[in-house]
């Protein structure tokens, strides 16, 4: 291990924003919206509600306790509690973080280019034969890099100088363009009709394990759980923040720009009667759909689609930033690597990984879901077994820092019991099968 002393956050609150930012990103606009729209509106939203509660929370507070506790990234930071034989999920977790960020900073790229191009031409009528144009191929690679090399230089500029700071200014500019949106959306012609097919629940889908299993994994994502991301930024606290009460603000302002983002997604859609195609909805929905809908409005659609890719964009870069620290730390902890050369060396292995998915939309959906139904999933489940069954004196290192929670012994049961069951159940009956089901159609 090097023997410089460990970086710090300045200050409680510029944590919280960073782990705001590492939460808020492409998983509440982009896939949100697109997961709402396949799964009954409303009744999708109530579940992921319920599954933030009761997985994501508890999951949330486990990591942050992990990593707290330990002061070290990943790997280190299981073996510190759980032994040797604890590295090899140390070691899916930073595969998670390699394969997560290669293609989501081609998703991110696509909202790069989709925002400039918006400043300079305006946007395309024919959006979906634009999206088949940009979204893979040599332009999609390119946006990829510059996506990837902002990433870089912003970790390679340390915890507090890089990754804290770009969150004090971009997150609060992200939640007013976000909530200005929505007021503007709320104006439109059609946006009753958006708001009912939102909000109003088909029960009928409530109880289906794949939508169950797209809450739950939207939960994992949405909140940067089961891949050591949360464990990552904890590492650099000191003892005396209350931690359930900072998971308790992240997971409430994840949840919330999600909903935001849903309330200006949905009468945008409904306004120009875009209805149809999102049911028809892929990877590719919000990246059709809205900028037709922009089109199609002129000049102030122009101006609302260049804030609303801004905020895409704003959201993306913190995630990919989280994702990146992940394996930046780790070679920074493990193998001794200076930051700067990390960062560098790793973000372009990584965008290497992602060349495929800049490729083929194909491809980057499988991606996404073996990571997802898989990988999340799996290192969710793995993680809440250790630190509700193996880890000893989980609700001691939770206690430092926070009198007068009264529901310690709940979090631990919820992680001993209620979690994995549930996990379990998702993983056997849905996110196993249609993943291999999704590899299979590839070919
Ligand atoms: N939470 C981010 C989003 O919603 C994506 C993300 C960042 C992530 N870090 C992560 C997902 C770690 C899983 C694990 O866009």
């Amino acid at each position: 291990m090097a023997g410089v002393p460990r970086e710090q956050w300045t200050s409680k609150s510029g944590f919280i924003l960073a782990a705001i930012g590492s939460a808020v990103g492409l998983g509440n606009m982009w896939r949100f919206s697109y997961l709402a729209a396949e799964n009954g509106g409303a009744a999708f939203v109530i579940l992921y509600l319920a599954a933030t509660l009761v997985i994501g929370l508890p999951v949330l507070l486990a990591e942050l306790v992990l990593g707290r506790g330990s002061q070290r990234s990943p790997i280190p930071a299981l073996v510190h509690y759980g032994g040797r034989r604890w590295k090899p999920l140390g070691l899916i977790f930073i595969t998670s973080g390699f394969l997560i960020l290669s293609y989501y900073t081609v998703i991110a790229g696509w909202a790069l280019r989709y925002g400039l191009a918006a400043i300079i031409w305006g946007f395309d009528v024919d959006a979906a034969a634009h999206f088949g144009e940009v979204a893979s191929g040599w332009d999609a690679f390119a946006y990829h890099l510059m996506f990837m090399a902002i990433t870089v230089f912003i970790v390679v500029g340390g915890v507090s100088r890089g990754i804290e700071r770009t969150s004090l200014v971009l997150m609060p500019m992200l939640f007013a363009l976000v909530i200005g949106l929505a007021v503007y959306a709320a104006t439109l012609d059609g946006a009753a009709a958006g708001y009912a097919y939102y909000l109003s629940p088909d029960f009928a889908k409530l109880l289906s394990p794949s939508v169950l299993k797209d809450a739950t994994g939207q939960a994992f994502f949405s909140l940067s759980l089961g891949m050591g991301a949360m464990l990552t930024f904890a590492s650099y606290l000191g003892r005396d923040i209350h931690l359930p009460r900072a998971a308790l603000i992240i997971a409430g302002a994840d949840f919330a720009v999600a909903f935001i983002a849903g309330l200006v997604v949905f009468p945008l859609i409904f306004a120009l009667d875009l209805s149809a195609d999102v049911s028809a909805s892929t990877v590719g929905a919000l990246f059709i759909t809205l900028p037709k809908a922009f089109a199609e409005m002129g000049q102030i659609g122009r101006g609302v689609g260049v804030l609303f890719f801004a905020a895409l964009i704003v959201g993306a870069l913190t995630s990919a930033i989280s994702l990146l620290e992940v394996v930046v730390s780790s070679a920074i902890d493990n193998l001794g690597w200076p930051r700067r050369r990390a960062g560098i060396l790793l973000g372009a292995v990584i965008a290497a990984i992602g060349a495929p998915s800049a490729w083929s939309t194909n491809i980057l959906g499988a991606v996404d879901q073996v990571a997802n139904n898989i990988f999340l999933l799996g290192g969710g489940l793995t993680l809440s077994i250790f630190v509700g069954w193996v880890m000893v004196g989980p609700i001691e290192e939770a206690s430092e820092g926070a009198t007068g929670v009264s529901w310690f012994r709940s979090w631990r049961n919820l992680l001993r019991y209620v979690v994995p069951a549930i996990l379990l159940f998702v993983l056997i009956y849905d996110a196993i099968p249609s993943t291999f089901k999704t590899i299979a159609d590839l070919f």
